[in-house]
């Protein structure tokens, strides 16, 4: 505790360095008191700056999964720090006794610090052992999916989690190659098992297998649809959430929820139209400039969207 944030480095690299960062502030900037929920920590980049450029009556509840997040988090007189899943928002913030926020930010997926530590397990880049456990909340590793999951459900993961096209063949090699026991072994395992000429185009070929099983590991798209339901349930009226995806899977959900809440999409069948409650603050994602990707190219996939509460 105590450094500052952004300035503590892992091995030579920043934590994390915050995506958009201009666009948050500035979406977050019309806020003038009560509490902002940054439902993902990471770094602390983004807190950092709503700390320092909004007004003093602001303060920040943060939250994220991974203890390793909070335990070298800065401290502020106006931040308030929560080790817990945005999936169980509604509880997080009755344990803190918030009624209503000003403001929620939920900037998805995992932080840099996160995959470019080997014994964490998340990278196809690093050897380790296979976790991928963005906290100790989830119900399994990646060890145990991978090692354990019938043909049936390996398939399924990989497919509808990382949208991969040869998910049957990849489940297939990893059940022959059983058991698999490092991120190394895996990513070579899935290499194999996709097709010589497409493992020429579209980045590493184990990326989207990666993905998946991260995502099942850490449940991430139903803990994202719950996190968005608690946080858009708790905003005042003028209070405004900011989400900000890097892929289709999660981008679709907020897209959807948003637009649920805007009167624009069909919720579940209810005998009357549900009340319009929020206004979408752009009518389509935001996309990072070029200047940011060329300066943090793990900026490259965000898409942030942004709503406002209006009842
Ligand atoms: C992309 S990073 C956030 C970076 C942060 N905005 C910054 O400026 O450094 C995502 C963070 O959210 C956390 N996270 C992901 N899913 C979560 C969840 N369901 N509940 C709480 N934290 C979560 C991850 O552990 C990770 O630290």
């Amino acid at each position: 505790m105590g450094q500052e944030p952004g300035k503590k480095p892992v091995s030579g690299r920043p934590f994390h360095v915050p995506v958009m960062l201009e666009e948050v502030v500035s979406l977050f900037s019309p806020i003038k008191d009560g509490v902002i929920v940054d439902a993902t920590l990471g770094g602390g980049g983004h807190t950092a700056a709503l700390l320092a450029r909004l007004d003093d009556s602001v303060s920040i509840l943060g939250i994220d999964r991974d203890p390793a997040a909070v335990d070298r988090m800065f401290e502020h007189g106006r931040l308030r720090l929560v080790v817990g899943n945005f999936g169980q928002l509604d509880r997080i913030l009755a344990s803190e006794g918030l009624d209503e926020i000003a403001g929620v930010l939920l900037d998805l997926g995992v932080s840099s610090h996160q995959l470019d530590e080997g014994r964490r397990g998340f990278s196809y880049r690093h050897e380790g052992p296979l976790d991928m456990r963005m906290g100790p909340d989830a119900a399994r590793t990646a060890h145990e999916i991978v090692n354990e999951a019938s043909p049936a459900e390996l398939g399924r993961i990989i497919r509808s989690l990382g949208e991969e096209r040869f998910a049957r063949r990849i489940a297939g090699a990893i059940v022959e190659h059983r058991p698999i026991e490092t991120t190394a072994r895996l990513a070579e395992v899935v290499r194999r098992a996709i097709p010589a000429a497409t493992r020429r185009s579209g980045g590493h070929p184990a990326r989207r297998t990666f993905q998946a099983v991260r995502m099942a590991v850490n449940e991430e798209l139903g803990a994202l649809s719950a996190g968005l339901d608690s946080g858009i349930e708790a905003l005042r009226p003028g209070g405004r959430c900011v989400a900000i995806a890097y892929h289709s899977l999660e981008d679709r959900i907020v897209k959807r929820r948003f637009r649920r809440g805007e009167g624009r999409e069909p919720g579940p069948v209810l005998p009357v139209p549900p009340p319009v409650e929020l206004t979408a603050l752009a009518r389509r994602a935001i996309k990072p400039g070029k200047a940011e990707v060329l300066r943090n190219p793990r900026a490259r996939s965000a898409r942030l969207r942004a709503v406002e509460k209006v009842a």
